[in-house]
Parts: structure tokens; C-alpha cells; sequence
């Protein structure tokens, strides 16, 4: 069945559910009742000020909350109109309902430090674009308290999604998929959230604790010191010219050739320009010193949180007088706004801890038609790659989540800037943005 599909099925469920769903006589949701004591318990273990609801139906977890703390603000958004209109009917002060789909949540980033989402997950065909969603939402720090149905048994919940779902599609229900410990903390990992706890409460729930890490600076240690371990391995990586590195490529990154793509990027700016270039980060220079040493009249910043890589790029760049090398934060530039003709950023992204506040620095010291060239990891292109990159690169402070997949780059990119170039190869992607 397509996401749509799904989604057709759990309006006209709910739409028809929404007339009983709090009444004493409403069936299979009768339950979900003995959800909201453990939500709330859970809730109550730390302050929140903001909190979001996702899936919330009729709003008895709302209810129950603005009742015992009317003073803070909730909002509840739910797929099915019907619900909505059913919560708004309870004329609740500080409470804002929407109708939407918790897959892309409308809301602003940072809006929430509490979401919840009770009883309503195992309907969203996209799982991971839910959980970025809450991410995004989510302000540093804060909770996500997920509750829904499971199974212990890997077989069981087998049976369930293959067997069990299916039939109930038949019978008119909109249920997606339960899921596991496995499957949860993978959807956490892709997404940069961290689970805290995954409990199975009573017959067949789930109820689990995930927190968005605090401000992602404090993992800056953990990749100075991860560079600062690999720094006499880091260029035989990248080129290829160890057998073990070659071996790592096609391992990790089935086989697509980084010294062929990064020439392709670096083809993006022109031999003979000779306006500002922002690289960062610029690493050891490996793929660049070539290039650098032909643009004799450009000014070049080559920027790198881990002076140990730009150790090597001093002694690699030395005899250009025309580049500069500084120590710094992408996610907090200090240059002046417009102040460069291209930003490249080669292999950057995957590593930033804080990639909305790099997006937004490499956005605002770029000029207006300059260009956003750069390469990437992405995730979603090969179930290899994406299992490496967490279990190995993640875990070692090379790589940090979230992810994009390549769509979720495009759609991100095409927001600000006019995509001159946009390629994906293997779990790669290369591209060059014009600033609007
Ligand atoms: C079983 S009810 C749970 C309601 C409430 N959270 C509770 O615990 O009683 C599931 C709700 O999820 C909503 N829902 C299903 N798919 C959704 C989606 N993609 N986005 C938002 N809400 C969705 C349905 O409309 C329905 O109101």
C-alpha cells in the first residue's frame, strides 16, 4: 500500500472513531485509556513549559494535562479533521489544535521542549520523517515520550506487520507497522535524537524516553579528538593509496571513486576566478592544494575546527600567500554577511554537530548569485553504507547524526539557493547552489 493510501484508511478510521473515542463504548480504543496515567508519569519526572502533542485525537491526553496544569501551553495536531473539531469543542485556554500530518510538523524549530505521541506512531507509513520532524521541534534538551503498541518477540511482531496488518487493512484500520528496541533506536540515531530508555509496559506496549541532545557543541571534544587519532591515516582515506584504504572505499562506500568526485566538485569553480573562497572545513588540503596553487588571484580562507588537521594543511599550503588558515566553528562564522564569492564545503556536513546552525553561517557570509558548492554523505542510498556509518564512523565521532537522505538535502538547498548542480552517487552527493 502507498503512504497515501494508509493515510486514507486512518481518516476514515478515526473519522468515524472521533464520535466514541472518549465515551465509555468506543471499543478498541478503549485501551488507549490505560496509556495516559504512565504518559503523564513520565511527563511530570521533569518541568516542561511547551509541549506538543502528535496524533492526539479527541485531546484526553490534553485534557488530562490542562486540567492539572492549566498554565502551560499545548498544542495537538492530528491527521483526521473530525478529531480536531471534537478537542476544539472542549474550549480548552492555551491549548492550539491543528489539523496535519506529525511527518512534517508545521511548526516552527525549537517550538517544543515536551512532545509526546500516544497511541498514534504505528500509523505513520514514514517513520524517520516523523522522528526528524520531532527533532526539528524539538528544542536541545528536550523530551520525547513515545508510547505505542509492540510485541517482545521479533516473530510476533513478524506475524503482526505481515500477517495480522494486512488483514486488518481489510477491515478498514489505517495501522502501519509496531516496532522493536532495534528499530526505535535506529530511527533515534538517524535523526540525532538520543533513547534514553525503551520499557515494555504491560501485554504489548512500548513506552520509551528520547531526549534531543544538548547544545550539540559539547560533542566538539569528541571530533577534535577522533580527527586528532586519524590525522596520519586521514589521507590515505581520502586518496586511496593504501590497499586498506581502497578496500575501505568499497566496503563503506560501494565503491564510489571520492578522488573522481571531489575533481568533479572542484571543476564548480572556475581555474581563473579570483574573488573571496570560504573552504570549510578545509581539512589537510589534501584534494585542494592542486587547485589552490593555480588560483593565484583568489583569496582563500580555509577554515577547520581540529588544529591537527590544519597542521597539515599549513605545511601543505605554506607557499600560498593568498590563503589564510583559521581555527574556528562553522556554526558560528566570524566573518562579515556576504563576505565571500563561493563557500565550498567538501566532506563538511556528515561531521557537523550543528548542521542547521552551519547551514545558516555558510548562508549568510556567502553574497548574493555567490555559489554553495560542496559534497556529502547522505543516507538512505545503500543499507550497507547507512549500517557502517552508525555502528562505525558515528560511533568513533567522525560522522554526526542526523542525516539527510538526498531528497531531504534537495528540498533543504532549493529553499535558499538555485541548484545549478545536484548529483547523487552511491551514498554521495555533490552539487552547486546559487544564493538567490
Ligand atoms: C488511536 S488514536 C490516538 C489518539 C490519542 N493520542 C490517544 O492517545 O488517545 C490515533 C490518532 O492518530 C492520528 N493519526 C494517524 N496518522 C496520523 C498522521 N500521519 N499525522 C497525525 N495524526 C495521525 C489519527 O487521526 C488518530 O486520531
Amino acid at each position: 500500500m502507498t503512504s497515501k493510501e494508509y493515510k486514507e484508511l486512518s481518516l476514515k478510521e478515526f473519522t468515524k472513531a472521533a464520535e466514541v473515542y472518549e465515551s465509555d463504548h468506543a471499543g478498541v480504543y478503549e485501551m488507549c485509556k490505560k496509556d495516559y496515567p504512565d504518559v503523564l508519569a513520565e511527563l511530570e519526572k521533569e518541568p516542561f513549559s511547551d509541549l506538543l502533542d502528535c496524533g492526539c485525537g479527541t485531546g484526553p491526553m490534553l485534557t488530562l494535562l490542562h486540567e492539572k496544569y492549566p498554565e502551560k501551553h499545548y498544542t495537538g495536531i492530528d491527521l483526521t479533521p473530525r478529531m480536531i473539531e471534537v478537542a476544539k469543542a472542549k474550549n480548552m485556554e492555551g491549548v492550539d489544535l491543528v489539523v496535519g500530518d506529525c511527518e512534517h510538523l508545521p511548526f516552527e524549530e525549537g517550538s517544543f521542549d515536551a512532545v509526546i505521541c500516544c497511541e498514534s506512531f504505528h500509523h505513520y507509513p514514514d517513520p524517520q520523517a516523523f522522528f526528524d520532524s520531532v527533532y526539528r521541534v524539538l528544542r536541545p534538551g528536550g523530551r520525547f515520550i513515545l508510547r505505542d503498541m509492540t510485541m517482545n518477540s521479533a516473530a510476533v511482531r513478524w506475524f503482526c506487520n505481515n500477517v495480522e496488518m494486512p488483514l486488518a487493512h481489510l477491515a478498514g484500520k489505517g495501522d502501519v507497522r509496531i516496532y522493536g528496541r532495534e528499530d526505535i533506536r535506529r530511527l533515534c540515531e538517524n535523526a540525532g535524537l538520543e533513547m534514553v530508555t525503551f520499557e515494555k509496559r504491560g501485554f504489548c506496549r512500548l513506552h520509551c524516553l528520547i531526549r534531543k541532545p544538548e547544545a550539540p557543541s559539547k560533542n566538539y571534544s569528541s571530533i577534535t579528538s577522533s580527527y586528532r587519532q586519524s590525522k596520519n591515516i586521514y589521507d590515505d582515506v581520502l586518496t586511496q593509496s593504501k590497499w586498506w584504504s581502497r578496500l575501505y572505499i568499497r566496503l563503506f562506500w560501494s565503491g564510489v571513486d571520492d578522488v573522481e568526485l571531489t575533481r568533479r566538485v572542484l571543476s564548480y569553480i572556475p581555474d581563473d576566478f579570483d574573488g573571496r573562497l570560504l573552504d570549510v572545513p578545509v581539512g589537510t588540503a589534501v584534494f585542494t592544494h592542486e587547485k589552490y596553487s593555480a588560483m593565484k588571484d583568489a583569496q582563500i580562507v580555509g577554515l577547520d575546527y581540529s588544529e591537527d588537521m590544519l597542521a597539515q594543511a599549513r605545511q601543505r599550503l605554506s607557499q600560498l600567500p593568498n590563503v589564510e588558515l583559521v581555527q574556528g566553528d562553522v556554526g558560528a562564522l566570524e566573518f562579515d554577511r556576504s563576505s565571500f564569492d563561493i563557500v565550498l564545503s567538501m566532506n563538511g556536513f556528515h561531521a557537523f554537530p550543528d548542521k542547521p546552525s552551519a547551514f545558516r553561517e555558510t548562508y549568510r557570509v556567502l553574497k548574493k548569485g555567490g555559489k554553495f558548492i560542496g559534497c556529502y554523505y547522505v543516507r538512505g542510498r545503500s543499507k550497507v553504507t547507512d549500517a557502517l556509518v552508525s555502528r562505525i564512523l558515528v560511533r568513533k565521532g567522525w560522522f554526526t547524526p542526523p542525516f539527510d537522505t538526498p531528497e531531504q538535502l534537495r528540498r533543504r538547498l532549493e529553499k535558499v539557493y538555485d541548484l545549478a548542480e545536484f548529483h547523487v552517487e552511491g551514498s554521495m552527493v555533490y552539487f552547486c547552489g546559487i544564493k538567490r
